[in-house]
């Protein structure tokens, strides 16, 4: 796509972002369709962030752009609109600004998960084990409660999951000495983002009959370990993936392209790997 007087501007604001792998299948994305259009990686710091937001808003061709950590709460101050999802989960990842100049927020992140997590099973009225109470287990333990999933809440800080807890009705579990009882396993911690991070329970009590899905990209010892096992198990690609396609719908109206946008991401997250390994 040539880049000209008319193009529009997407991105991905946050910190760090310059690993962000949405820049390459949002791309695609444009470029497949005709869309005179480009998605940048806008890193912000912490100390400027509020100056940055202003001063992105303010350009006229700036018509939306993602959100990541750490401000996907802090951003919602600046919006005229915010979408149910948004209300209820807490944090956005998604900001449009209408050709009437309105801000609005839209959170992607739930879909983006369930979408995934459907390849592998249908989540509807299973017992899921959900890891973790930050951010990303808001929109995760949202999504499952949508599909009147049962869910189940292990945190490392007890108190964090009896807060989460409070606010989406689900039940809270102490220990992981029984994982057996739950059809469906999910990662929200970071645990597993570093090779020699020490695992939350001991992966090879996982069965086949489970499903595990990791939020985290990079194939984790969680993830390897209970596809030995036989289960079903995926990384957080994906979840990347459709939440980014939601965030597309929702700016251009249009229906994205998103095998190739998968394609395009697989390649890229593929070749970042072997690079640093
Ligand atoms: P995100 O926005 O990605 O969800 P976050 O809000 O910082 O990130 O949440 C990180 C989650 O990973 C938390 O649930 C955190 O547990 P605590 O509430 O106890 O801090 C969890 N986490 C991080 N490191 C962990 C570890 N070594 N063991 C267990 N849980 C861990």
């Amino acid at each position: 796509m040539e880049i000209n007087g008319k193009t529009e501007l997407y991105g991905v604001i946050g910190n760090p972002v310059k690993h962000s792998l949405s820049p390459v299948f949002q791309n695609v994305g444009f470029k497949s369709l005709g869309i005179n259009a480009v998605y940048l990686p806008l890193e912000v710091s912490k100390e400027r962030f509020e100056e940055s937001v202003r001063g992105l808003l303010s350009l006229e061709n700036l018509k939306g752009f993602n959100v990541t950590v750490p401000f996907k709460e802090g951003i919602l101050k600046f919006g005229d609109l915010l979408s149910e999802d948004v209300k209820h989960i807490g944090s956005a990842n998604t900001l449009k600004k209408t050709p009437e100049g309105r801000i609005e927020f839209y959170n992607t992140d739930w879909v983006g998960f369930l979408n995934a997590l459907k390849e592998l099973t249908d989540p509807a009225g299973k017992k899921v084990l959900v890891l973790g109470a930050g951010g990303t287990s808001r929109a995760v333990i949202y999504a499952l409660k949508r599909v009147n999933a049962e869910v189940f809440l292990w945190n490392r800080t007890l108190s964090k999951a009896e807060k989460l807890a409070q606010s989406f009705g689900v039940k809270i579990i102490k220990n992981l000495n029984n994982i057996g009882v739950f059809e469906i396993i999910v990662n929200t911690t970071s645990v597993g983002l570093k090779e020699d991070d020490p695992p939350l329970f001991d992966y090879k009590k996982i069965q086949a009959h489970q499903v595990v899905y990791d939020v985290i990209y990079r194939q984790t010892p969680l993830v390897e370990t209970a596809l030995k096992k036989g289960a079903k198990a995926q990384n957080g690609l994906k979840m990347l993936l459709y939440q980014g396609v939601e965030s597309f719908k929702i700016w251009t109206g249009k229906e994205p392209p998103i095998g190739t946008m998968w394609r395009a991401l697989k390649r890229a997250f593929t070749e970042n790997h072997a690079r640093k390994s």
